[in-house]
């Protein structure tokens, strides 16, 4: 930071009110950014912390749809829960805004017309899928077809979730509309395009030689985004849900969600500060910096930059800090297969331990490669970390305290070489984490504090005050009265990290607030000043929490595995004289056994009605010999024999599988003869 500005403008993405949100938001995003934000404040620098939903977006109409509800009612749900779950954690917004909000639409309507007006559009008008039953264009996500890669059914107009390949709807086979089940037609219609190829030039200085300090993967992905070189991007849409392009000729249009969505940040800084909201946004001195993931890049340093400069009167974003993902136990959260610790559900299960959370994820926050959270992980931090070290320290300097001196802090006396090393190794801190947090290295910087409690720990331990509490008085003072120094020193550095712990452990210090500036001295506590009851800051987790959660997660999976056996799409269409081919029958089991060495056959005898014969069939995990023998079963007659652990199989026997895998034999309803055929 060698520039020097006067206040800075944080802005956190707005995340989707269309789901509840989940640890990889958290850690993707939200406690970074507060991180950041409470560390300004407590240095008492000039900072607004902007956050808010993003309400917009065909994702949010798919689900109203299904659900049978409006879009407004999704994101009414959604927006409330959202906002609840980072109040809970602490996130420190300065507004929470909306943007299906007046004040937004009105914003972002005015920002459009301003760019039209100033001619920093361009109109195309291309062909797109139309549905002439709903009487509507159709989004990419509205259309489903075939699959021209992997052939399931069922993919979408842009991306097919079994293969994972990204498509554009005029590559389904056999497209249909998910609204009306109809064919659609291509249909022509008129958009209004952002040129970014006419903004290329600035961008690339700005971005590869002005901003070479962004993140490796921040930096990384411009630079590869510009070296493939930028296309004119569509900023309206066909769609009923969102805001209307305001321009004549443009019914039944909105913004694209991407141009409406950052947007959002002024509008609720608007409805934060609507006489001051400018000079957040327009003066040169203030500082605009962007906490996001990395999937929001490309709009964060390229696309909305390109946007607030062609609207002329705006400052860029001097640092974008986008993190990589959060994955859970190995596997990408997914909300669509539930795959995520939700936050509601995380604060019902472990209420009042919101710090853990944030302290873990901060642990292994996915700066600059996708990591992993897993509950294991969790319970060891809290265990050795949080319990065994911050908390062990900052409660024995207490109750020590509140043992000998009556709750009052003690007087410090001479220092012994063994105190000054111990005080020498911490004066740094303040420094470091300073440089840290300046760098968006939270991760660093908060396992940097921890260090500090280490130190604290350590000193305790080796100075053992309470073998000396009977024959050196003063210097049980000296010790306590340095180890209580630390603690107040660490409620400060872990302030912006772990914010309730620091405000349980001021009570307990019997301090209102600290500023930031204190961090590193040691007469933060006057000699005689009162302290308050000693209470634990963390407590151990049980391995039976961490076993539920295990436990819910594979039932997730369970789930996910069952519901996958079900979506198995239709074979390809075949004609009836192929279905005729089959010879299906029905036989009566006459004998039955297991096949040595093959713990999933079942080796039967059938009375076929012309005679018998022999099938091995693999449902041993499913059936014991015993119930089937008697019994009349389907089987394909004219199956080409096969052999089976070196018994010749002659035919199969139908069963269905259910969706757990299990598998149910097909048997006729009533008796019927030997032989008989199944048409
Ligand atoms: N809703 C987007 C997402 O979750 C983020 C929007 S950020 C903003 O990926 F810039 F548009 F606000
Ligand atoms: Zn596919």
């Amino acid at each position: 930071m060698e520039k020097k500005f006067k206040r800075t403008t944080v802005t956190s993405a707005l995340p989707y009110a269309n789901g509840p949100v989940h640890i990889g938001h958290l850690a993707g995003v939200y406690v970074p950014a507060d991180i950041y934000v409470r560390y300004l404040r407590l240095k008492k620098e000039d900072v607004i912390f902007i956050g808010g939903s993003d309400e917009h977006g065909v994702p949010i109409t798919i689900r109203a749809r299904k659900e049978g509800v409006t879009p407004q009612d999704i994101v009414d749900r959604y927006h409330t829960l959202i906002k609840d779950s980072f109040k809970e954690f602490g996130i420190s917004f300065d507004v929470y805004g909306r943007t299906s909000s007046p004040i937004h639409h009105e914003t972002a309507s005015q920002f459009f017309r301003t760019l039209y007006e100033k001619g920093e559009f361009i109109e195309k008008t291309s062909e797109q899928y139309y549905d002439e039953e709903a009487h509507t264009f159709l989004a990419d996500r509205y259309i489903t077809g075939e699959c021209p890669h992997c052939h399931a059914e069922g993919a979408y107009g842009d991306q097919c979730e079994k293969c994972g390949s990204t498509l554009s709807p005029t590559e389904l086979i056999n497209p249909k509309s998910a609204i009306s089940g109809s064919k659609p037609v291509m249909k022509k219609t008129k958009h209004w395009y952002l040129p970014l190829d006419k903004h290329e030039g600035w961008l690339r200085k700005w971005i590869l030689e002005d901003h070479k300090e962004w993140r490796p993967n921040v930096y990384g992905q411009c630079k590869s985004w510009l070296d493939m070189g930028l296309q004119p991007r569509a900023v309206s849409r066909d769609l009923d849900w969102g805001i209307p392009v305001p321009v004549e000729g443009a019914e039944g249009k909105v913004l694209y969600v991407w141009f409406d969505a950052p947007i959002g940040y002024i509008s609720n800084t608007k409805e934060l500060l609507p006489d001051s909201w400018e000079k957040w946004w327009k003066d040169p001195e203030t500082r605009l910096v962007h906490f996001i993931g990395k999937d929001n890049i490309v709009f964060h340093c390229i696309v909305f930059p390109a946007m607030l400069k062609a609207e002329g009167s705006y400052i860029l974003p001097d640092n974008v800090p986008a993190n990589e993902f959060l994955n859970l136990e190995g596997d990408k959260i997914s909300t669509s297969r539930n795959w995520a610790v939700w936050l509601h559900e995380y604060l019902h299960d472990f209420p009042g331990k919101q710090d853990v959370l944030r302290y873990v994820l901060t642990a292994n926050a996915p700066e600059t490669k996708d990591n992993d959270f897993t509950w294991k992980d969790f319970q060891a931090r809290n265990n050795n970390e949080l319990v065994a070290v911050y908390g062990n320290f900052v409660n024995r300097a207490l109750v020590l305290t509140g043992k000998y001196f009556d709750n009052k802090v003690p007087t410090c006396g001479e220092l012994t070489e063994y105190d000054r090393e111990t005080l020498k190794e911490f004066a740094n801190v303040k420094a470091e984490v300073e440089r840290l947090l300046d760098t968006f290295k939270f991760r660093d910087a908060q396992k940097e504090v921890m260090n500090l409690a280490r130190i604290g720990n350590k000193y305790l331990a080796d100075t053992e005050p309470w073998k000396l509490a009977k024959t050196d008085m003063p210097r049980v003072a000296t010790i306590l009265n340095i180890s209580l120094q630390l603690v107040a020193n660490l409620a400060i550095a872990f302030e912006p990290f772990l914010p309730f712990s620091s405000k349980k452990l001021r009570d307990m210090l019997n301090i209102t607030s600290f500023d930031w500036e204190q961090l590193g001295r040691i007469d933060l506590l006057a000699t005689g000043h009162q302290l308050n009851k000693a209470e634990l800051l963390f407590e151990k987790i049980e391995d039976s929490a961490i076993e539920a959660q295990v436990q819910k997660l594979l039932d997730t999976k369970k789930a996910n595995e069952a519901t996958s056996h079900t979506a198995n799409p239709v074979k390809e269409t075949i004609e009836f004289d192929t279905f005729e081919k089959l010879d299906i029958r029905v036989g009566t089991i006459l004998e039955c056994q297991k096949v040595p060495k093959a713990d999933k056959l079942l080796q039967f005898k059938i009375d076929d009605g012309l005679g018998t014969r022999t099938i091995v069939s693999g449902i041993a995990k499913h059936y014991r010999p015993e119930e089937l023998t008697g019994k009349q079963i389907c089987f394909i007659a004219n199956l080409a024999p096969r052999k089976l652990k070196g018994i010749v199989s002659e035919g199969m026997i139908l069963s269905a599988e259910n969706s757990d895998g299990t598998l149910s034999v097909i048997m006729p309803q009533k008796e019927v003869k030997p032989g008989s055929e199944v048409k």
